[in-house]
């Protein structure tokens, strides 16, 4: 089932009607967002396919997170129809997306708009340059970025980062295992640390959030090797946060307990948001938009 969420900004009115576009050439909304400068992220995970519009100058949604499932086989044809009929769906709800920045968090290691490695999405997606795809299916130049890599660009600029130098491990949990690396703020792309062997094996096949449920684990005995590998990466990148994010940081109530990190741990702020507000962000800091420093979403904390 396709599901829509609502979320910012709170007025329930419908938001811009027309995209027009700023100084530092960014589009910018009208009606309940003018002024705003606005962004459409989108981000492809192995599950669901989910975009949204994006207040670029506090990371909030300003449209409804429209949610479809991830096409199966998921090709880079496939999955470009989908995003292209969510935008639709967007547009419909009265948000005018065209001239935006537009940003695209994959699961892969992106390098110079193409997709080079392909571990929870087709492998048909290494044999095409996918911003081309993308930009022939969505009318419009779209930005690639590891979707790890977004969501922790996400929480750097507006969430459980915010303000945090030396380095940072963003670590999100879900169908694999994303790492995104930053040093003073700047992103180290596509770190892959997911797929350090761990025990034998690809860490992620074992501590993922498909992992523990395709093994039966517990949240106990899950969190257990997770907490292994967590303090692996303690150990090699000495950092002054990790932030973890993905699926499983909604439900830290149930393993946090049970680790034991060796240095500064907070969870994601974002939650479903992060890989939504992080691609949209990196579409717009690559036409030289930079968040106000203040930015910060703090009010989606998790308990835990
Ligand atoms: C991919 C990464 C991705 C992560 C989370 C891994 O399997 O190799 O690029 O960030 O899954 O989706």
């Amino acid at each position: 089932m396709d599901e829509t969420v609502r979320t910012e900004p709170g007025t329930g009115q419908p938001a811009s009607r027309a995209a027009a576009v700023g100084n530092d050439g960014v589009a910018q909304g009208d009606g309940g967002t003018a002024g705003r400068p606005l962004g459409v992220g989108i981000d492809v995970g192995g599950t669901g396919v989910k975009a949204a519009v994006v207040d670029l100058a506090t990371g909030s949604l300003v449209s409804a997170r429209v949610r479809e499932k991830t096409p199966s086989p998921s090709t880079p044809e496939a999955v470009a129809e989908t995003i292209a009929r969510i935008i639709e769906r967007i547009e419909a709800s009265g948000h005018r997306t065209a001239g935006m920045p537009t940003g695209a968090g994959l699961p892969g290691v992106v390098k110079d708009g193409w997709l080079r490695t392909a571990a929870n999405i087709d492998h048909a997606w290494m044999e095409t340059r996918a911003e081309d795809v993308l930009e022939r299916y969505l009318a419009r130049p779209v930005l690639i970025i590891n979707d790890a890599d977004a969501a922790g660009l996400a929480e750097l600029r507006y969430g459980a980062g915010v303000g945090q130098r030396g380095v940072v491990l963003m670590l999100t949990i879900g169908t694999g295992i994303g790492s995104a690396l930053f040093v003073d703020g700047d992103l180290v792309p596509n770190t892959e640390l997911g797929h350090l062997e761990f025990h034998g094996h690809d860490a992620e096949t074992l501590v993922s959030g498909t992992a523990r449920e395709r093994r039966k684990l517990g949240w106990k005995a899950w969190a257990k090797e997770f907490d292994a590998y967590l303090d692996r990466l303690y150990r090699y990148f000495s950092p002054d946060l990790v932030i973890l994010g993905g699926g499983v940081s909604k439900e830290t109530r149930r393993y946090l307990h049970y680790l034991t990190p060796r240095g500064p741990l907070q969870v994601a702020r974002l939650l479903n948001s992060a890989g939504i507000v992080g691609a949209a962000l990196a579409a717009a800091e690559a036409r030289g938009y930079r968040p106000p420093v203040s930015a910060g979403v703090r009010e989606a904390v998790p308990a835990g």
